[in-house]
């Protein structure tokens, strides 16, 4: 399967992804890395796997959608089948969602509903919950709301900082992703309205 990645920052799942297909957990390819930041370091681990890298500068185009715009083409041009979000910190248009509906998928640092948009980790340490985790889910219109893939729990430590919750919970993402990518590869997630059928076998 055709697989592009979208990513802002420093790349681990994209790492975990390129490691699993490398011992051929994943039957797909990453064709295309595709960031918003210039100087992100998802980049610089697709070019050491010579995967094709581009960085779009979303100041250079007027609102969301004709950013989408581009990216939604550059996805079409090189026939992807599967967008996956990675630490991608922008919220898809509605144009976007609806050219690739239910062929995009993202990886959140909560258990969801408790927790969506930014600083996930940080709001479930202040909160003060005592489990936290990570969510896989294909990706609505709305802000990480959509049909939930995978989720798995990690325990919220007396002494965790943002920082060792978050290596904790990225350890926990790396297993998670690739698994997720598979089970949809193999043609094994069915919807039920919100509800995200595993099929067996
Ligand atoms: C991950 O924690 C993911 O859940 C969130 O952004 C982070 C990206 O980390 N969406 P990385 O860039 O893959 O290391």
């Amino acid at each position: 399967m055709r697989l592009a990645v979208l990513a802002s920052g420093y790349g681990s799942n994209l790492q975990a992804i390129i490691d699993a297909i490398e011992r051929e957990e994943i039957a797909g390819q990453v064709q295309v890395v595709i960031s918003d930041v210039e100087d992100a370091y998802a980049l610089e681990r697709a070019k050491k796997h010579g995967i094709e890298n581009l960085y779009i500068n979303p100041r250079e185009y007027k609102d969301r959608e004709a950013f989408d715009r581009v990216i939604v083409a550059l996805l079409l041009e090189r026939q992807i089948e599967l967008v996956v979000l990675a630490g991608f910190m922008r919220l898809l248009s509605p144009f976007f969602v609806r050219k690739f509906r239910g062929k995009i998928i993202n990886i959140h640092p909560s258990l969801l509903p408790a927790f969506p948009g930014l600083n996930g980790v940080q709001k479930a340490l202040s909160y003060g919950v005592r489990v936290s985790g990570v969510t896989v889910h294909f990706v609505d219109e709305g802000l990480d709301t959509g049909p939930i893939i995978l989720q798995d729990s990690v325990p919220v430590l007396d002494d965790d900082t943002e920082h060792t919750l978050h290596e904790r919970i990225h350890r926990v993402e790396h297993r998670l992703y690739p698994r997720a990518i598979q089970l949809f590869i193999e043609q094994k997630l069915r919807l039920e309205g919100r509800r995200c059928i595993h099929i067996e076998g």
